[in-house]
Formats: C-alpha cells, structure tokens, sequence
C-alpha cells in the first residue's frame, strides 16, 4: 500500500478538495483507494456519502483524534487489499500529531490558498516539516500546488521564491473554481464530471496524477494508461 498525505497546517487551503479528487481519480482508474479522514470536522467521509453508490467504491476511515482522548478510533481500519491510502490531514497539525502523519507518508502534498495568511503559514509549516527532518531522512516526497487561483495572483511570489530556495516549486496551480464545488456536492471529482464542465480542471490535475504515476505501482495493468505505463517501465527496470 502507497501512501499519500494532503496537508497543510492552514484551514480551507483545498487539503480534502485535493484528498477527495485524487481519490476519484485512482478509483476510476481502477486502483483500491482509501481514505483516512484525520480532520474532525469529517469533511471526506462526508463526501464519500454523498458519492453515488455506482460509481468505484472509496472505502473511508475516520482517524480523527475522539473527543476527550488521544486515541485513535477503531474505526481505521482499511480493507486489507488496498492499494492507495490518501491522509486527509486536519488543519494546525503539529507535534506529535505531525510526527504520527509524516512518519506514515510517502509522499506529501501541500495545497495553499491565496490569501496573504495562507501563504506565510505555509511557509511556516514548510519549514516545520524540515525541521523534522522526516522529510529528508526518509526521503518523503514533498510538492506544493497553488489552490483557488484567480487570474494573476502576486501574492505567490514570495512563496515561490521560498519554495525555490528548498527546489520546491509549484507544481501546479489549481483554479478557482465553482466546478470543484459542484463535484464536492455530488460526491464527485472533476475527473467523473461532464468532461465539457471540467476540461481545465482536469488539466490542472495532471501534473499531480503525473508525478504519483511516476512512483505509484498500484492499480491492476490494465486500468489507467500512466499506470500501464509505469508497471512496464517498472519491469523493464527490473
Ligand atoms: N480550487 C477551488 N475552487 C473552488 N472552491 C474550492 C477550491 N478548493 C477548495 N474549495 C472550496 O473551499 C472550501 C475549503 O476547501 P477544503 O478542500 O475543504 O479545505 P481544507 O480541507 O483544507 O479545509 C470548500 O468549500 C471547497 O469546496
Ligand atoms: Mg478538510
């Protein structure tokens, strides 16, 4: 099983919007997902019920912190024959919650909104998961995509240019856009969406999906093309 961990210690900067789509994503593609809902507001888990029965099942797994304790709940558990676990984080994870959370991911995904407060908490919470060194030492894999981008947004420079000073660049910039909400409401990703509805969406996407196809051997061989992909260069390799 492959792990993926969508986090940022910032509320609303699209940590479940990118959690829930990339899931539909490697469900339509025939992969095993999962996901592990940390957040105690529940939001994936909320979308997962609201995901029409007919489409690929997402199993879902609350390992949100129970009121009054520490302890996880039993309800964490994953189907043995899963593939891919997607964490989505809850907002202000720090200390030992972030420990608990790096120390289970393989790859890292930081989404950051827009806004002034956004982007210096990223910065912050960036430097944070260095300072773990669980980045480095385990050699997680850390990206960060610009989320609710409208037009031409200057308040990214600074960021970029922090996050070029650790090779950490953008890796994509995902819109602002109402067709994320409508999917969000249907229990959808853009990907399950009228392709005519999510044309740019589904573009802004694809250097996310590229770059986990790059790593990830999940998914039966015949399921996605980058998966077919990757299993035969995989072999090859081997
Ligand atoms: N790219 C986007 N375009 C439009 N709305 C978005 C986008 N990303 C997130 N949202 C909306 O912003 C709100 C917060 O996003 P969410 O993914 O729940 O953030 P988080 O999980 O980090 O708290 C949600 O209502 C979500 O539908
Ligand atoms: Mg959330």
């Amino acid at each position: 099983m492959r792990t993926v961990l969508v986090i940022n210690s910032k509320g609303g900067c699209g940590k479940t919007t990118v959690t829930t789509n990339l899931a539909s994503y490697y469900a339509a593609a025939g992969t095993r997902v999962a996901i592990k809902d940390y957040d105690p507001q529940g939001s994936s888990l909320q979308w997962l019920k609201s995901r029409p029965a007919h489409l690929p099942r997402i199993h879902g797994a609350n390992a949100a912190p129970q009121k009054g304790f520490l302890l996880k709940s039993l309800q964490t558990w994953l189907p043995t024959d899963t593939q891919l676990q997607l964490i989505d984080a809850p907002g202000g994870a720090k200390g030992l919650l972030l420990q608990e959370l790096m120390g289970k991911a393989e790859f890292v995904v930081i989404p950051v909104g827009p806004s002034s407060i956004d982007v210096h908490a990223t910065a912050d919470f960036v430097k944070d998961l260095f300072l773990l060194g669980r980045v480095r030492s385990r050699n997680t894999q850390v990206v960060v995509v610009a989320n609710r981008v409208r037009s031409s947004m200057p308040v990214y420079e600074p960021l970029e240019r922090f996050l070029r000073s650790l090779s950490l660049p953008f890796l994509t910039r995902i819109r602002d856009s109402d067709a994320y909400i409508r999917a969000a409401e249907q229990g959808l990703g853009v990907f399950e969406m009228d392709p005519a509805e999510s044309t740019a969406e589904r573009q802004e996407f694809q250097p996310i999906v590229r770059w986990l196809d790059g790593h990830l051997a999940v998914g039966p061989a015949t399921a996605h093309p980058n998966v077919v992909n990757l299993a035969a260069r995989r072999q090859v390799a081997v």
